[in-house]
């Protein structure tokens, strides 16, 4: 008997001996809040009573095994509990967004990152993370592009890949490691005008040319778990899809793991006017492919009603009885459920080592991870006349400007929810801490940054888990403005930290405009106008409208929502004591109404003018995907193909030198883009199809083989229904943009002769 057949073995052993209402509770997921007092008594009095399978948003070890105790000591069976929790970008120690970790280009160092957050979460008792979020966005307005890699399915699918790779390590079960759950599957990122859950149209080929691929290779990569989407296709919400959960999640792309539900997603089918009430929302869902229902407890809407219920799964004992759905499709639910707990060694080991969790919280190899993650996803995007790096030997005082200097918060992002706040180093306490000798760091904030017009209705429940809202302050705007004018002109060069506070990206954080909120621009201009040389530094999880920045700006810094060493990671660069080589993972729109603007469209009638489909701007993005400046020169030369000529299923490689032409180390992003000329389809203009991430030492030249491989041309086709490779000509380019003009060619024939 092979290890996986003992294992469900011992899971059909306990099927066998579990009541309907024990199957129907182990595969339901609750909130578990602190200080939800009437929804935790809830919970806890159906944990006893063995009817829940997993809970969420416990990531206090004492908590977790307490919990763990309840379940194991006191229900009938004592199947462990297993614990989620939204372990996004980190858990005590945080990185940067995962917008801004995929701006790295980095997935080895995405791996580590993530093994590193999984070890803290395995160490306070968190099993489970609902992670990555390998949506792809496309449209900025939609808050939560903050979380994903972007826009591109190929750059997706590499990031997605090594996160759950790093988050589960070599099998589920690893130690230190937990189980990866991607979501939310799929095509969530479409939702019409950015509005989050709101409608979605895609058609079958954009399905599966766009949006599929990240969440193939997560499964591909062995993902545990994957995590349905708020939002439907063709009118059928995503948790009870059973085309896209059953047919194609497990069908093609062959995960063998279990299926969560997006928090209240079953009960939704309801709202949606989908399912007729909560029994056929469960068995409908359960039919499709769910096996887990994530509940929240009670509706946490502002105005629902506050009283705790059980989830809709609870209903699918009595259906069992009725009739309504066989019991064999409850038990393969729960036999998944089981699995996993018995992979990941739970029977054996429920607790964890409440002395030993702080130390691993606490290790300062974590933060070391996070200062260079920081450093490597920032994205220069400006550095006129070479302003930076700074020169310390030039420079007496940096005046530090702006709401987000000293901000926390905002330094953090949103989806932190365990973090030592305290611990977390600003961009003014970076610049403070690295300045050195003879350096003088002013501050001042200038103007506040303003409150959500609409408030976030997760603003109570990140009040529950501890986190402050972001910081906002009153103080005399005038005056404040006044000063930090003042301190410009006082000083050689102005840092200008602007952007999002975190309660302005992530999910339910949508915007109608990409504009610097509040009075930020204003700062800007007043502090420009005091001719001090001004280097901007962005927080933000989305692009922000620069129109009107860029000729104020000598420099600009994207440095996301960087993280617990945000701060030191910026000044590091700032002072050139690391080197700035992130690229952007999406297209920088130059205002709100271009959006949604990708680099791989279609051509259709005059490409020639295409910049010009807008009569009053181009209609080019101010900065175009894959862009991004780092200090010095880099040149490509001499791109070669190993063939002119390939069959269908051959792989071509690519050749090109790259040279560092500059007297300082240079991070740049090889990328390799493709063309199909003609075929049953049309295909887009390029689409990225390899990277590599390099460091050159000055005059260093380095030569790189990027292999094309068939499943680089593969697509869907809407004339065949099929995925298929076309015979056609092919260009390639590669370079260190989207824009790359470095360019070879090629034929792919049925025969090669
Ligand atoms: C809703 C979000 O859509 C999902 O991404 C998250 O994992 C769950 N809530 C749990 O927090």
């Amino acid at each position: 008997m092979t290890t996986n057949d003992a294992l469900v073995q011992r899971a059909d052993d306990l099927l066998a001996k579990m009541t309907l209402e024990e199957k129907a509770g182990q595969i339901s997921q609750y909130f578990y809040f602190r200080g939800w007092t009437a929804q935790n008594e809830l919970v806890e009095a159906q944990v006893r009573a063995g009817r829940v399978g997993s809970l969420l948003f416990v990531a206090d070890p004492r908590e977790t095994n307490r919990l763990q105790r309840i379940a194991v000591e006191e229900s009938r069976l004592g199947i462990p509990l297993l614990f989620g929790f939204d372990v996004i970008h980190g858990l005590r120690t945080i990185f940067p967004v995962p917008l801004g970790m995929a701006a790295s280009w980095d997935p080895q160092l995405y791996e580590r990152v993530q093994a590193i957050a999984a070890r803290e979460a395995r160490a306070v008792g968190i099993h489970w993370t609902f992670a990555p979020m390998v949506d792809i966005a496309r449209d900025p307005r939609w808050g939560r592009i903050v979380e994903g890699a972007g826009e591109d399915p190929y750059l997706g699918a590499q990031i997605a890949a090594a996160q759950v790779r790093g988050f589960q390590g070599e099998a589920i079960g690893a130690p230190e490691h937990v189980v990866a759950g991607p979501k939310h599957y799929v095509g969530y990122g479409a939702a019409l005008g950015g509005r989050d859950y709101d409608e979605v149209n895609i058609s079958e080929s954009e399905l599966r040319n766009v949006y599929l691929p990240p969440f193939a290779a997560a499964v591909a990569a062995g993902a545990g778990n994957v995590m349905t989407s708020y939002v439907g296709i063709d009118g059928v919400p995503g948790a009870a899809d059973r085309y896209l959960l059953t047919d194609v999640l497990r069908g093609e792309l062959g995960f063998k793991g279990f299926v969560v539900s997006d928090a209240a997603a079953v009960m939704d089918l309801v709202t949606h006017g989908f399912a007729r009430d909560e029994q056929d929302a469960a068995v409908r869902a359960l039919r499709a492919g769910l096996d887990m229902e994530m509940w929240t407890g009670m509706r946490i809407a502002p105005g629902a009603d506050p009283t705790p219920t059980v989830g809709a799964f609870s209903t699918l004992a009595e259906a069992v009885r009725r009739g309504v759905i066989e019991e064999s499709l409850l038990d393969e639910a729960v036999r998944r459920v089981l699995l996993v707990k018995l992979r990941l060694g739970l029977f054996e080991q429920p607790y964890v080592d409440e002395a030993a969790a702080g130390t691993i919280l606490n290790d300062p190899a974590h933060r070391e991870m996070a200062r260079i993650a920081a450093e490597r996803s920032a994205v220069l995007l400006r550095n006129e006349g070479n302003i930076l790096p700074l020169d310390r030997s030039a420079v007496r005082q940096v005046a530090v400007i702006g709401p987000l200097a000293d901000d926390r918060a905002a330094t953090l992002g949103p989806w932190v929810f365990a973090p030592d706040l305290n611990a977390t180093v600003t961009v003014l306490e970076g610049l403070r801490r690295t300045a050195g000798e003879g350096v003088r760091v002013e501050y001042a904030p200038g103007v506040p940054m303003p409150a959500r017009a609409i408030p976030s209705p997760f603003a109570s429940l990140a009040q529950a888990l501890g986190m402050p809202a972001s910081s906002e302050t009153s103080f005399d705007e005038e005056a404040e403005l006044a000063h930090a004018v003042a301190l410009a002109r006082a000083s050689d060069v102005a840092v200008l930290v602007l952007g999002e506070a975190a309660d302005m990206n992530g999910e339910a954080a949508s915007r109608s405009t990409l504009d610097l909120p509040g009075r930020q621009l204003e700062l800007l201009e007043a502090v420009a106008a005091t001719g001090t040389p001004v280097v901007v530094v962005l927080l933000s999880g989305r692009p922000l409208d620069l129109r009107r920045v860029l000729p104020l700006s000598a420099a600009i810094l994207v440095a996301w929502h960087p993280g617990s060493e945000g701060g030191n990671a910026v000044a590091r660069l700032l002072w050139g004591d690391a080197t700035p080589g992130g690229k952007l993972p999406f297209s920088w729109p130059r205002s709100v109404g271009q959006v949604p603007i990708i680099y791989s469209r279609l051509n259709s009638h005059q490409p020639s003018t295409s910049h010009q489909r807008y009569w009053e701007e181009e209609s080019t993005p101010l900065y175009p995907f894959g862009f991004g400046l780092t200090y010095g020169q880099v040149e490509y030369r001499n791109l070669t193909l190993s063939a002119t000529q390939i069959g269908l299923n051959d792989t071509i490689e690519a050749t090109v030198e790259v040279h560092n032409v500059s007297a300082r180390d240079v991070e740049e992003v090889v990328q390799l883009y493709l063309h199909q000329r003609y075929g049953r389809a049309a295909r887009p203009v390029r689409e990225l199809k390899g990277f590599e991430r390099v460091t050159l030492k000055p005059g260093e030249r380095r030569t790189l083989r990027i292999a094309i491989p068939p499943s680089a041309r593969r697509y869907w086709s809407k004339a065949d229904s099929a995925y298929v490779l076309d015979e056609s000509d092919f260009d390639v380019w590669v370079g260190g943009d989207s824009t790359a003009a470095l360019h070879a060619e090629f034929a792919v024939r049925s025969s090669t002769v």
